[in-house]
């Protein structure tokens, strides 16, 4: 149980800064997600809590100490990995006993912790199989039991159901979220997939080119974008995001994106600043609205061009000019490719960035 502080981050490599200046506060038993595109510096982060990269610059602290330059084996960190790095020539029981093994613990302490970690995963039945006697998902959770064995401060983990079916995965992150609130162990878990992300997390960060774009809980995040770089990464389909120009008409101030003019209405007061300049409209497919026939929501009519159908909602594509926006809407008849339809947005879901900075307006 410890709770991780990680001060203006930096680790370069050659000309590559990977990571630019990272600060997170992870608390006692929270689980954190990083996540963002490939690339962006989640696994060098990663490795610097674990003692696997040394810093450039900034500080690791672990329960209140810096740990910069402690070794790896002295943090009591347990880390995963996304191919679990098991033992081929191992069973499974010699697998999750070995970091005991090596630490010198009691035989029968080992044992006791080997069988209670494998009765947590559910793999007592697997305990003398070797690795490739095992399903990937059964691999998973011995990689698991033999960070879980060592009761560690902290578990670290890179992608550790990217190797998985997507059936498994979805299955196994419930799983692996409801074991480490039992365990109540702190956890950084790193992923590109912002649905896992959502999912599991306590907190989310988003990275993006070594920097963290925002750090908060999953919905907030959802709901209230920082930058149109988060807005565009969570969320499927992703956000739609409409360049417009800002201009003042009769006292009003519209949105104007050239195939439609949208009336700011409240928020125009927040936009006045921004008159002349341009910003980005930010709305959600589940936040546009559809109609065959106009009315008091309707911004502009266009044509579908595309229906996906997805089960219990279909995906609308619509052309905005040479653009594609998507919207996501209940499953019904009546919308095919061709029909003229009348789309609107929610209003109070409308998102406004600045197009230069990408930062959220309002
Ligand atoms: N040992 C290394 N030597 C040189 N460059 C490296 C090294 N490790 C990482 N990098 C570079 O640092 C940047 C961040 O890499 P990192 O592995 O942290 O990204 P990531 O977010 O984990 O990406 P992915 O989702 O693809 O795993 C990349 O540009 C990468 O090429
Ligand atoms: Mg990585």
């Amino acid at each position: 149980m410890s709770d991780i502080r990680i001060e203006n981050l930096v680790k370069r490599f050659d000309k590559t800064v990977a990571v630019d200046g990272v600060s997170l506060d992870i608390n006692d038993g929270e689980f954190v997600v990083l996540l963002g595109p490939s690339g962006c510096g989640k696994t060098t982060t990663l490795r610097c809590i674990a003692g696997l990269e040394t810093p450039d610059e900034g500080y690791i602290y672990i329960d209140g100490d810096v740990v910069n330059s402690l070794p790896p084996k002295d943090r009591d960190i347990a880390m995963v990995f996304q191919n679990y790095a098991l033992y081929p020539h191992m069973t499974v029981y010699d697998n999750m006993a070995f970091p005991l093994k090596m630490r010198k613990l009691p035989k029968n302490e080992i044992d006791r912790r080997v069988r209670e970690a494998a009765r947590l995963l559910n793999i007592q039945h697997l305990l003398n199989r070797r690795p490739k006697q095992l399903s990937g998902g059964e691999q998973q959770r011995v990689a698991l039991g033999r960070a879980i064995v060592r009761q560690p401060k902290a578990f670290l983990m890179d992608e550790p159901l990217s190797n998985l079916d997507a059936k498994l995965r979805v299955y196994m992150r419930a799983e692996l979220k409801r074991l480490q609130k039992d365990l109540n162990i702190t956890t950084v878990y790193v992923t590109h997939d912002q649905a896992e992300a959502m999912a599991m997390a306590d907190r989310i960060a988003v990275m993006n080119r070594g920097k963290i774009q925002q750090y908060g809980v999953p919905i907030e995040i959802y709901n209230r974008p920082a930058n149109t770089f988060v807005g565009g990464f969570i969320g499927s389909p992703p956000m739609n995001l409409i360049k417009a120009s800002v201009i003042e008409k009769n006292g009003d101030v519209f949105l104007d994106a050239g195939y439609f003019l949208y009336n700011a209405g409240d928020v125009g007061s927040v936009l006045k600043e921004k008159i002349g300049g341009e910003v980005y409209i930010g709305v959600r497919p589940e936040d546009i609205l559809l109609s065959t026939s106009s009315s008091g929501d309707s911004v502009f009519e266009s044509e579908i061009y595309v229906v996906e159908p997805m089960g219990a909602n279909m995906i609308i594509d619509l052309k905005l000019g040479g653009d594609i926006i998507k919207a996501v809407i209940p499953s019904t008849t009546g919308f095919y490719a061709g029909t003229r339809v009348w789309v609107g947005f929610r209003r109070d879901k409308i998102h406004i960035f600045d197009a230069k900075t990408g930062k959220l307006i309002v």
